[in-house]
């Protein structure tokens, strides 16, 4: 999965809030905010993980978990063609004032969803704020500003439907759980790294695509599908003049040390800095990311493509690794 520390890496919610500002194409112009380095900013983090009025999820929190070096809190995204304006947390909140914000994916959308909640509570002194949990649908509130920001886990997001068969994963329905997304102002959804998953982490026996069962079937196709499932889902459901809605591209692992010239290190364990410059000098998932914007061009509604994959790519310094809860993940 793609977990990253909490605080070291909220740089992709404040794309979102950039793509999301009124006059952010005329002041960025047509520049690629997701080509650019990390660049070293002893300005940063931009909040202190523990001042979070709420306790983070102990995969996050690095630093509790005993993660020893900082360096990895200090980088902050430079894209080539233009600079990012600092996130401003009491400007966000007064353009924010009254709106509603949805979260719905796996670990990289959690991870955004409290790194975010801790950027915003940490933003004004003595912010009041609200967090609430039931069920796989979390709840937060600033109350002085009518903000509402919910995550939704739902790391598929098409059904799965216990059955006297077994778990079948519809590709073709989100029917599930898509009554928990309308109302919002703004939606970002994220899937990918559970549609690769073998025995006995997936959580499906079988594939259904139209009438028909599937022992196992393609993994990227069957992810292709279901994210262009979720597309008709917007298509006939979302009323965009109100609603921006957002997809995530994904964050790839960074299991192999050789694809940066440490050929004998051990994924990423100790990985303190991010790989300098552009260029990642391993792989891209070309293949993976192909799939993806094949599905989202068939969208007829405006969706936008938060492309993180190149720039997460280089943070092979941000996984909590073996201070995350069970120790070593990617
Ligand atoms: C937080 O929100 C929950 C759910 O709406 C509510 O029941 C609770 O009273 C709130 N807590 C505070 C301190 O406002
Ligand atoms: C919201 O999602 C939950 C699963 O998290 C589901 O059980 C429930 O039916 C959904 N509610 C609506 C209104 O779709
Ligand atoms: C990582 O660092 C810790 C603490 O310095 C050390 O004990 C451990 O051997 C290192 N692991 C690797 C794979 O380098």
């Amino acid at each position: 999965m793609a977990y990253f520390c909490v605080s070291g890496f909220s740089p992709i919610l404040m794309l979102i809030f950039l793509v999301g500002l009124k006059n952010a194409k005329s002041c960025l112009g047509d520049c690629n905010l997701y080509e650019g380095s990390w660049i070293f900013d002893s300005s940063y983090p931009l909040y202190d993980s523990d001042k979070c009025p709420f306790p983070i999820e102990k995969t996050y929190d690095c630093k509790s978990n005993g993660r020893p070096d900082t360096q990895y809190l200090k980088y902050r995204w430079q894209p080539t063609g233009c600079d990012l304006p600092r996130f401003n947390g009491q400007d966000f909140l007064k353009r924010y004032q009254g709106k509603s914000i949805l979260f719905v994916g796996d670990s990289l959308s959690r991870d955004q969803y409290f790194s975010f909640l801790c950027l915003l509570s940490t933003s004004v002194p003595n912010l009041k704020t609200n967090l609430t949990e039931v069920g796989f649908i979390s709840t937060f509130t600033i109350p002085e500003y009518e903000l509402k920001v919910v995550l939704d886990r739902n790391v598929l997001l098409v059904d799965l439907v216990d059955t006297a068969e077994g778990r079948i994963l519809d590709l073709d329905s989100v029917k599930q759980d898509a009554g928990n997304w309308t109302g919002f102002d703004l939606m970002i959804f994220n899937t990918f790294h559970w549609w690769f998953d073998r025995p006995p982490h997936q959580p499906w026996d079988y594939f259904k695509i139209g009438n028909k069962l599937y022992k196992d079937f393609d993994r990227l196709e069957a992810f292709e599908i279901a994210v262009g499932t979720w597309g008709k889902w917007v298509d006939a459901n979302v009323d965009t003049s109100k609603t921006k809605v957002f997809f995530q591209g994904f964050s790839p692992d960074h299991y192999d040390p050789a694809a940066w010239g440490q050929p004998k290190a051990n994924k990423c364990v100790n990985q303190t800095t991010p790989i300098l410059g552009s260029k990642y000098p391993g792989q891209y998932p070309t293949r993976e990311m192909t799939a993806l914007k094949r599905a989202l061009s068939k969208i007829k509604k405006p969706v936008t493509l938060l492309d993180i994959t190149g720039l997460s790519l280089l943070r092979k310094d941000g996984h909590p690794s073996i201070y995350g809860y069970s120790g070593a993940k990617e």
